[in-house]
């Protein structure tokens, strides 16, 4: 079988079985602080499990993109060392929402992996929970028991609470969970070895495939477990491992899911794939891994940036440079290659792909580029940092047992360091070379490479640990653990400083599970408090609320929150914000009332909601006229509506000319003169989608969806915001500005409403004084241009003159130097127009005559100033210093202050009526 048979086998099985198929969640999730990636298919369904919403369906299948690279489930170092971890896999899953239970659920995994996928009965292993003391929780006979019905007792392990409770993170619904184990080693190693005795022991050829979880606990933040309203299913299978178990193949690599990829590795790097574990074979299996995660990732919204989830794909893609700038001697940009081959292979399961694929090949390449270089750059500091510090050490190295021929070869390498390494063009890569030799014969640890600098080519030059480790240990030398993460301690603290939110359990005022919104119709309803908890971030405590109903909406979709007031008991509190946690509408307040008691009025802030509709709908607006008048490549990248203003990211290649930002500005205000209705319906996704809304991508499955429409033949969208009734309401629209924010991300900010009319009122104001302060010329434009030029020239007249009178003021000086204890001294109150003019002077005296003494002062609009400018040879001998004579002399004289060098000083100051005492001062001290 393909694996797109396998996958198709999989999904026809459980709908076959009464599960709806639905499509993958995005990779990035939106909406859960305590989750950055999916890490598992179950991630989406987190709500039905914990009961803040009803199932649509009592039993789903799908296959889940999945990311698990960071917080509880990591696995990126394992990731191309070995043949079966990856970064982003498929998760195959099938789940009961409250409906089946452990019957069904081994019977099903059973008969589909040796009745329908035919995998032999004799190479699988099961493993149940053994239990729990801390936890307080029994073995799972149940789930032994139903085991027992299909497979001998032998093949049924105990297993801890590592490998056999299931939780997805360090709160959130959990159970004991019973796992699937193949053995695919040849018959004569099974026969030689127990497989039993491999399960669950790292050994590459017997590995868990799925994972069948019972879910009936959501683990709270203080560790407890607390019982859930109803028990649940849900399955997770490993796609790639299955496939390869399907394939007979001995790595995942060796299946049909990655080998175009290294295919077309091998094709643009002339290297070949073996499948051993060499350097350059890891290398492929990091490239065929890492360029999955990276471009789904990207697809599904998430750009590489420096915090955060856009930091974990930007180490991931490095991680993947490294390798095949290092082992595959590739120092171009090479995975934004591999899309066109990704794409076309996922094109029917994950159409996110192809349908955005130049964007992300753009975006890809334009990283690689950007960490070329400084990868480049790394490596230069890397190895100077090496050389220097072998050459500190060169002392000591005989005493740490090296053979004296060794220290000899070494002294020689850094002892011409210096000249080696400008004829060298300033890199080390020769010395490198001969010092990876010695390294390579001795296996010794020469000395340690300092943390900060490890730290350093991390945070700055973007080198993952392990790269720094590793290029480390290719010249005997270590990193220094200690120093290295006494730098990330300190990094740490000062981000968790700015960003840490201490959150509290909640406590429950009312009992129920329904948090509806109710603030499409209305702005005000009468509510109860269901629960509430502290939370502390940036030292400061606020409280979080959670009604039965609220008018309050939740910032998503770039939508802000609405602010307003609690109303309990003739107590108002003050709402300062509302957010989501899955689908869970928290309201922010910076104090409770006395009482939570009783019913609660929650009333929007209307004035600040308007605003913002009218914001969300000329986002609408903006998002189809750009489609029209850029193309259709244009698709949402990031969006912030808020009462002030709205910022659309979207994907373009180059900068909007003038026009183009007219011409959307002219449609957008077309369509609102037009006053047309803001339709908004519920219907299911796919009829949406058939209408022709725009697909967002970073929708994820639900039943129904919120399709808003403002002329069929406009802007039909996706979307769970607030808008106004009719595009009339906006009055008006105005792009401010336009501009790049990433590879091939462009951003606009534009005001509508009462915003927009302000800000053409500021504009027209400005524009207004501008022009009377020019006398109401015709043609303003031309008026500023011509003050311009006419500035320009009168400038170089000026300083053309200042150069002809400075020349005639030094003619005549010169005449009039004195010859003082060996020295011509030129001291003279002059008449120049600035400062600068006056220095200009004493050097153009200082050139005309030989040993120098150059005191110069003027009156510059009624103030002093005064310039010392002394012959080098003159000063020295006669221990002259023109700062010393300026600060300690001359200062008190014109009452200001200045200083300089012995040879050269200046002073400026409010009286200008001692200037020739100043003169005659410097002559007394000649
Ligand atoms: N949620 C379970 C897992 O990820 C199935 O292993």
């Amino acid at each position: 079988m393909t694996s797109a048979e396998i996958r198709s086998a999989f999904l026809n099985f459980f709908a076959t079985r009464g599960h709806q198929i639905v499509p993958s969640a995005p990779i990035v999730v939106k909406n859960d602080p305590t989750l950055m990636f999916t890490n598992a298919g179950m991630n989406q369904f987190k709500d039905y499990f914990l009961g803040n919403r009803p199932a649509p369906h009592p039993r789903i299948a799908d296959t889940q993109k999945c990311l698990r690279v960071s917080g509880k489930h990591n696995d990126l170092e394992e990731v191309g060392v070995d043949t079966y971890h990856h970064t982003m896999f498929e998760m195959l899953g099938n789940w009961s929402f409250g409906d089946y239970f452990k019957k069904e659920a081994i019977e099903w995994s059973w008969e589909l992996l040796t009745a329908v996928l035919k995998i032999p009965k004799d190479r699988l292993y099961v493993t149940v929970f053994e239990g729990d003391a801390k936890d307080g929780l029994p073995k799972d006979e149940e789930a032994a028991a139903e085991w027992k019905k299909w497979i001998p007792s032998d093949r049924i392990l105990l297993g801890n609470k590592k490998d056999n409770f299931w939780e997805m993170g360090d709160t959130g619904p959990c159970g004991p969970c019973t796992e699937i184990h193949v053995d695919t080693r040849p018959d004569e190693e099974r026969s030689g070895v127990d497989g039993k005795t491999l399960v669950n022991s790292d050994h590459p050829q017997v590995i868990e495939i799925w994972n069948n979880v019972f879910i009936q606990f959501n683990r709270l933040k203080d560790g407890s477990l607390q019982p859930l309203p109803a028990k649940h299913v849900d399955t997770g299978m490993g796609f790639e491992r299955l496939v390869r178990v399907l394939q007979e193949k001995q790595s995942n690599y060796d299946t049909d899911i990655f080998t175009g990829t290294i295919a077309k590795i091998q094709e643009i790097t002339k290297n070949d794939y073996s499948g051993t574990d060499t350097k350059s074979d890891i290398a492929f299996r990091v490239l065929a891994d890492h360029i999955r995660a990276i471009s789904f990732t990207i697809a599904d919204g998430q750009l590489p940036s420096n915090t955060g989830a856009g930091y974990v794909i930007r180490r991931i893609l490095r991680r993947a440079v490294r390798y095949y700038y290092s082992y595959l001697s590739y120092q171009q940009p090479l995975l934004y290659q591999l899309l066109p081959v990704i794409a076309t292979q996922f094109e029917n399961v994950f159409p996110e792909l192809k349908q955005q694929e130049a964007f992300v090949a753009k975006v890809i390449r334009e990283e690689e580029e950007a960490f070329l270089k400084t990868l480049e750059n790394g490596i230069k500091l890397f190895d100077e940092s090496i050389f220097t510090s072998l050459k500190d050490s060169m002392g000591n190295l005989p005493n740490i047992g090296l053979p004296k021929e060794t220290v000899e070869k070494l002294k020689g390498i850094t002892s011409t360091l210096k000249e080696q390494k400008q004829a060298w063009d300033k890199t080390f890569e020769p010395l490198r070379k001969q010092l990876e030799e010695i390294q390579k014969s001795l296996n010794i640890v020469f000395g340690k490479l300092k943390g900060d600098l490890a730290f350093k080519l991390q945070d700055t030059y973007g080198f993952p640990k392990d790269l720094t480790e590793l290029m480390a240990k290719e010249v005997g030398f270590v990193v220094d653990e200690e120093g290295f993460n006494a730098e990330m301690q300190k990094q740490k603290d000062r981000s968790r400083a700015a960003t840490a939110i201490d959150t509290e359990d909640w406590i429950v005022v009312n009992e129920g599970t329904s948090n509806e919104f109710v603030g499409y119709d209305s702005l005000e309803a009468k509510a109860a408090v269901l629960k509430y908890r502290k939370v502390k971030a940036k030292g400061k405590e606020a409280y979080q609320i959670v009604l039965d109903k609220t008018p309050f909406y939740a910032e998503s979709g770039g939508q802000v929150g609405d602010t307003g007031e609690f109303l309990i008991k003739n107590e108002k509190v003050k709402i300062v914000d509302t957010k989501k946690e899955n689908d869970l509408i928290i309201h922010f307040a910076e104090k409770l009332p006395s009482s939570l008691e009783g019913e609660v009025t929650a009333r929007v802030d209307a004035g600040r909601r308007q605003s913002t509709a009218i914001h969300h709908s000329a986002t609408h607006l903006l998002h189809a006229a750009l489609r029209k008048v850029l193309g259709t490549h244009v698709a949402q990248k990031g969006s912030l509506v808020n009462a002030d203003y709205l910022r659309f990211d979207f994907s373009h290649f180059s900068k909007m000319t003038d026009e183009e930002i007219n011409e959307v500005e002219r449609l957008v205000n077309e369509k609102i003169r037009e006053n047309l209705p803001v339709v908004i319906r519920t219907m299911p996704k796919e009829e949406a989608v058939q209408s022709g809304a725009m697909a967002l991508f970073g929708e994820k499955y639900g039943d129904l969806v919120r399709v808003v429409t403002i002329d069929p033949t406009y802007s039909i969208e996706l979307c769970g915001g607030t808008h106004v009734g009719a595009t009339g309401e906006l009055g008006f629209f105005k792009i401010k500005s336009e501009a790049a924010v990433a590879a091939g991300v462009r951003r606009i900010e534009a005001l509508s409403g009462l915003t927009a009319e302000n800000y053409i009122q500021e504009q027209f104001l400005t524009v207004r004084v501008v022009r009377e302060a020019l006398k109401n010329p015709k043609d303003l434009n031309k008026a500023i241009v011509s003050l311009y030029d006419e500035n320009a020239a009168l400038k170089k007249q000026l300083e053309k003159f200042e150069a002809a009178q400075i020349k005639a003021l030094r003619d005549g000086l010169v005449q009039k130097a004195e010859i003082i204890n060996g020295a011509h001294f030129i001291g003279e109150v002059v008449d120049v127009p600035s400062a600068d003019a006056l220095k200009k002077l004493a050097f153009e005296l200082k050139a005309a005559v030989p040993n120098p003494v150059i005191s110069l002062a003027a009156a510059i609009d009624g103030k002093a100033s005064v310039v010392l400018l002394f012959d080098d040879a003159i000063a020295a001998e006669k221990g002259l210093d023109a700062s010393a004579l300026i600060k300690q002399k001359i200062s008190p004289l014109i009452k200001g202050g200045g200083g300089g060098q012995k040879t050269l000083a200046t002073a400026g100051g409010q009286d200008s009526s001692n200037l020739r005492q100043v003169i005659a001062t410097v002559k007394g001290a000649l």
